[in-house]
């Protein structure tokens, strides 16, 4: 199927708002809103595996359009994750069932050198990521943008040293502190896969990107600094190089760093970083995370994920919260972290719509002053 002429885009509103245009409602989407949460996605993982449905473009696709469906979404997000990359580079992982991502970790620094296939064809090897992006664009219709996404190299490269979630990162950060040099051929390796991975996604039909840091709050600002800001900063400015030299549309790209107040003020460096919008967790107030964006970038966020065990009417309140104090320009709003498989299809429904309900009427309110 081809890449290009696909059907015209409907609900630009996410586009829109990452730019900074003013939109009349504020555009939403949920991190993982294609999960485990949903009874049809747990359906299809009684048939596949996890690995299955990301490597057959046909039920990513079908995965990704779940949520789409159900709900009044203005934005999809092709289903993958961000371990891809460590497989295409050579390490193997496994989904386990109640554990999560399983990786054959990296055991010393040595093995940097002797197990990361540094010059592996990751074009090649994530092919199939590609034709899910190119299928489901297609299929999407023009409803509502897709986006494509990757881990940051330092998120990555700590899954790729701990082997699996820790509570600690101390195995990582014990490299960080023992082994600098091999942890930056590490991180450089793995930013030059994000940057191929990234570009060729949006060849593929992409039309906006994300950055998962979901690690960085292990790492303090001086750590931050180091191992993390320059490998993202590479990332924004590389693929926005790359797109230009291949004469394709530079699209929004967001930078998810979780945790990691204290670098919010380097990260809305719009200009520097190459980032449109900076995604928050929920431990950040609107007031202080707006003052240090200081109207450079898009912010995104914030609702506590556990603030969708709320009945629907607190929900509802603690949406028009959130929407009051980010205000409806620059704004896109999410949660805070991606969603929980024992929460409702309904929550997802009562926040999506409390987000357009909540924000038309403050942005009538202000067109009628
Ligand atoms: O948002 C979406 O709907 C798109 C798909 C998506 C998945 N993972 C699907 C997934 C995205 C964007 C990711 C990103 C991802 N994957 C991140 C960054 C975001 C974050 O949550 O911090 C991370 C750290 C991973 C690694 C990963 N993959 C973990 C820690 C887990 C286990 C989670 C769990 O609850 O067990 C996964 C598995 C995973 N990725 C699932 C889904 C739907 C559940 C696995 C299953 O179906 O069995």
């Amino acid at each position: 199927m081809a890449s290009t002429d696909f059907p015209k885009l409907t609900n630009d509103l996410i586009l829109q708002a990452a730019l900074g245009e003013k939109t009349s409602h504020v555009p939403v989407w949920v991190m993982r809103q294609a999960g485990r949460y949903l009874p049809e996605f747990r359906n299809l993982r009684q048939h596949h595996s996890f690995f299955d449905i990301c490597r057959t473009p046909e039920l990513a696709c079908e995965a990704t359009l779940m949520p789409i469906r159900r709900f009044d979404l203005d934005a999809a997000i092709i289903f993958s994750d961000i371990l891809v990359i460590p497989q295409a580079l050579g390490i193997d992982v496994k989904m386990v069932e109640s554990v999560g991502p399983v990786l054959e970790a990296l055991k010393s620094p040595a093995e940097v050198k002797s197990r990361v296939k540094a010059d592996s064809d990751i074009d090649q090897e994530l092919d199939y990521v590609y034709k899910a992006i190119t299928l489901t664009r297609h299929s999407l219709q023009g409803k509502v943008p897709l986006i494509g996404f990757a881990g940051a190299p330092f998120t990555l490269m700590a899954y790729m040293v701990e082997g699996q979630g820790s509570k600690t990162l101390s195995k990582v950060k014990k490299w960080l502190y023992q082994n600098p040099v091999e942890s930056h051929q590490l991180l450089d390796i793995l930013t030059g896969a994000v940057i191929t991975f990234l570009t060729s996604q949006v060849r593929a039909g992409a039309q906006m990107l994300q950055v998962f840091d979901s690690n960085a709050g292990f790492l303090g600002p001086t750590q931050f600094d180091e191992f993390s800001l320059p490998y993202l900063i590479k990332i924004g400015n590389g693929v926005r190089e790359n797109l230009r030299k291949e004469g394709l549309s530079e699209v929004p790209m967001t930078v998810f760093a979780k945790d990691a107040h204290y670098a919010l003020e380097k990260l809305s460096d719009r200009q520097h970083t190459g980032y449109d919008v900076v995604s928050l967790d929920w431990t950040i107030e609107a007031e202080v995370a707006r003052a240090k964006a200081a109207g450079r970038v898009t912010l995104q966020g914030n609702l506590d994920p556990c603030a969708l065990y709320s009945n629907q009417d607190d929900l509802d309140y603690l949406v028009e919260q959130m929407v009051t104090q980010f205000g409806t320009h620059r704004f896109i709003a999410n949660l805070g972290h991606g969603i929980y498989p024992d929460m409702t299809p309904e929550s997802v429904n009562t926040f999506v719509n409390a987000v357009h309900k909540h924000s038309r009427r403050l942005n009538g309110h202000k067109n009628s002053v």
